[in-house]
């Protein structure tokens, strides 16, 4: 059956489609459609079975809906209809949520019913349920509603408000009124469902020193008082405002002002800058489990000869301090008297790799970008490094580029039943990336499969990336619920333990440090480190401004360029099987004038 995956971007949601419809061996093709024609070409040149759309904000024309089985997955509950419905959701406090596969008709999300799937609610962000509850969610009805349209026999339900578990109701755009914060009367419960309900996209719209903010990443501190509305505290790069019970943490920023003009997300303290001075640094200790509520990025645990260096990074983005605090963590877990290290990343992501917005905002990008990258590096050589103990990395977020090289310098990778990993760079303007991925990805996969997996620039699931050994298993989650963070993390938890108390522990050490040898007499570390940063300093300081001109269309939302390196995404929908991955890009499309060239540098300075 061929299915064409109609998204207004080729973001988690229709990536997950992706690799879960391949892995059913379906005939897939994505076209990312933007307008009524590029949607109409689409349809044209693949001729498919059926359309799916996890992730469109576009109208589809009536002349695609009557002649062709168009299926909506919707972010919500039977009934529900209307821009925004997670954000509603969350604001008023729904015990339980989902998502549908609706028919697409003349009324947008009142189409027949071809599949639901429910899940419970739980506090987190919109864009964590989006990327955890929802993705899950998605999935499942998704898969259902494709075997039941292949049987040819299933006719869906029509929508009908009068049925009593018909429970969802259209709900207009949520107004900025709707959910703006009184400092001076709004609880601290409240202010975090409001930011939660904005963020990541578009934020929550507050006034900072009379300057207009979106609000970002909110967490409730449990210690902290102040006068209600003040700032009262910093810490790696969030603030902490006082309300009047207590106290939130705004990790992020966006000044109001279009994204596209560089009105960008930023660390909190980066965009307030010299504001902050007289607000006091508030240091918390690294290794310290108390489950006291505050704000933290990094943070380490022990127990039963088990070290937990635990990340969880916004959006994934690790700039350089957050790579060399991460480093000094690692470090620290070297120097505990454990038997295994346990990289435990986010819940959201695990990690996308280097911050492109710190380095679009850095004064000197092409200079940021090399600080960043050496920072990733000098902490993916202590990982490569740690001899003396067995390092397991946990991947329950999905990752991208760097973000997937990173955990595969440990020596057992275990990733969540579900989520999507990007093994390559070039998508970036033709970045080559480092992280000593040439030396741990052929490793793992060999280098004809490394070639391929960093040429193609197509996302994988977590079955074939075990298939190919890049990581060694999958975490299944249990029947009863789409996601379950804790579930995970006590899985892994059993696993290290078994692993530090094994009676071959000792054994495995010894190999480790065997192959470790044996691999630095055959090609040394820093030799394919010094290989991956000259590409690397031609991609910051060459000629070709691709990387630059690619990540400033990506931090400001706009269409990229054609990706001329990749060798996937350049093929359009062209409807025969070898077209499988095929994604017609609208995203081939450059609207920028040449950035200006930045001046060379040397490889292994500043380091
Ligand atoms: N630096 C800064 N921000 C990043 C980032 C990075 N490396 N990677 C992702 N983000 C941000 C996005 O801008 C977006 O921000 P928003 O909250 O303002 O919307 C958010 O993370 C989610 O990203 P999005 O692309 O919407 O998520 P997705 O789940 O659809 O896609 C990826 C995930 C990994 C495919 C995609 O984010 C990506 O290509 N990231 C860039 C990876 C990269 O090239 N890293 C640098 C080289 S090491």
């Amino acid at each position: 059956m061929k299915i064409l995956l109609l998204s207004s971007a080729y973001n988690s949601l229709t990536q997950l489609a992706h690799v879960w419809l391949k892995s059913s061996h379906y005939e897939v093709a994505v076209a990312t459609a933007t307008t009524a024609e590029t949607m109409r070409q689409a349809v044209m040149q693949f001729q498919p079975d059926l359309i799916l759309c996890p992730m469109l904000a576009q109208v589809i024309p009536r002349d695609i809906w009557e002649n062709h089985t168009c299926i909506i997955i919707h972010p919500g509950i039977a009934g529900d209809r209307g821009p925004n419905s997670l954000d509603w959701a969350i604001l008023n406090e729904e015990k339980e949520w989902g998502v549908i596969a609706v028919q697409a008709e003349e009324h947008v999300d009142s189409g027949a019913l071809w599949a639901s799937y429910r899940f419970p609610m739980r506090e987190g962000s919109k864009s964590s349920l989006y990327r955890d509850e929802v993705a899950q969610a998605a999935m499942q009805s998704m898969m259902v509603a494709v075997h039941r349209f292949e049987t040819g026999l299933f006719v869906p339900a029509p929508l009908d408000y009068s049925r009593p578990e018909v429970r969802g109701r259209y709900r207009p755009a949520v107004k900025p009124a709707q959910r703006q914060i009184d400092w001076q009367n709004d609880r601290v419960a409240d202010i975090i469902k409001k930011i939660r309900s904005a963020d990541g996209q578009p934020g929550l719209l507050d006034e900072i020193g009379g300057e207009p903010f979106y609000l970002h990443g909110a967490h409730e501190e449990g210690t902290l008082i102040g006068i209600p509305g003040d700032i009262i505290a910093k810490r790696h790069g969030a603030i902490c405002r006082a309300a009047v019970d207590g106290a939130v943490w705004i990790s992020h920023l966006r000044p109001k002002g279009r994204q596209a003009d560089g009105f960008i997300k930023l660390p909190a303290t980066d965009v307030l800058g010299s504001l902050l001075d007289n607000v006091p640094e508030v240091p918390v200790p690294l290794h310290y489990s108390l489950p006291t509520r505050t704000y933290r990025d990094i943070w380490y645990e022990e127990r039963n000869d088990v070290g937990y260096v635990n990340f969880r990074f916004y959006n994934g983005a690790m700039g350089t301090e957050h790579c060399q605090r991460l480093n000094e963590a690692v470090n620290y877990a070297k120097s505990r008297p454990t038997k295994v290290i346990v990289l435990s990343g986010g819940r959201d992501f695990f990690s996308n790799g280097i911050h492109l917005n710190l380095i679009e905002a850095a004064a000197d990008p092409a200079e940021e970008s090399w600080q960043n990258i050496n920072a990733m590096d000098d902490l993916v050589l202590s990982i490569l490094t740690a001899t003396d103990h067995y390092v397991i990395a946990a991947l329950y977020g999905s990752a991208g580029a760097g973000g997937v090289m990173l955990p595969l310098a440990a020596d057992r990778v275990f990733a969540r039943e579900g989520i999507v990993l990007n093994p390559h760079y070039k998508g970036m303007g033709g970045l080559y990336g480092s992280e000593y991925w040439t030396y741990s990805l052929p490793k793992r996969v060999g280098q004809e499969l490394a070639l391929q997996l960093t040429e193609q620039c197509l996302p994988i699931s977590v079955e074939y990336a075990k298939s190919i050994g890049m990581i060694d298993d999958i975490i299944i989650q249990d029947g009863c619920c789409p996601s379950n963070f804790t579930g995970f993390q006590e899985q892994i938890v059993r696993i290290a333990e078994k692993l530090a108390h094994a009676e071959n522990y000792a054994a495995l050490l010894e190999q480790k440090r065997q192959v470790r040898e044996a691999d630095e007499k055959i090609k040394p570390l820093e030799q394919y480190r010094m290989e991956e940063l000259e590409e690397m300093n031609q991609n910051f300081w060459g000629e070709d401004p691709a990387y630059h001109i690619a990540r400033s269309a990506f931090v400001r939302k706009l269409p990229r360029p054609g990706n001329v390196q990749c060798s996937a995404t350049l093929k359009l929908v062209c409807g025969n099987a070898q077209c499988e991955d095929a994604v017609q890009n609208s995203r081939n499309r450059c609207a920028f004038s040449p950035v200006a060239m930045p001046q060379r540098r040397a490889v292994g300075a500043g380091r």
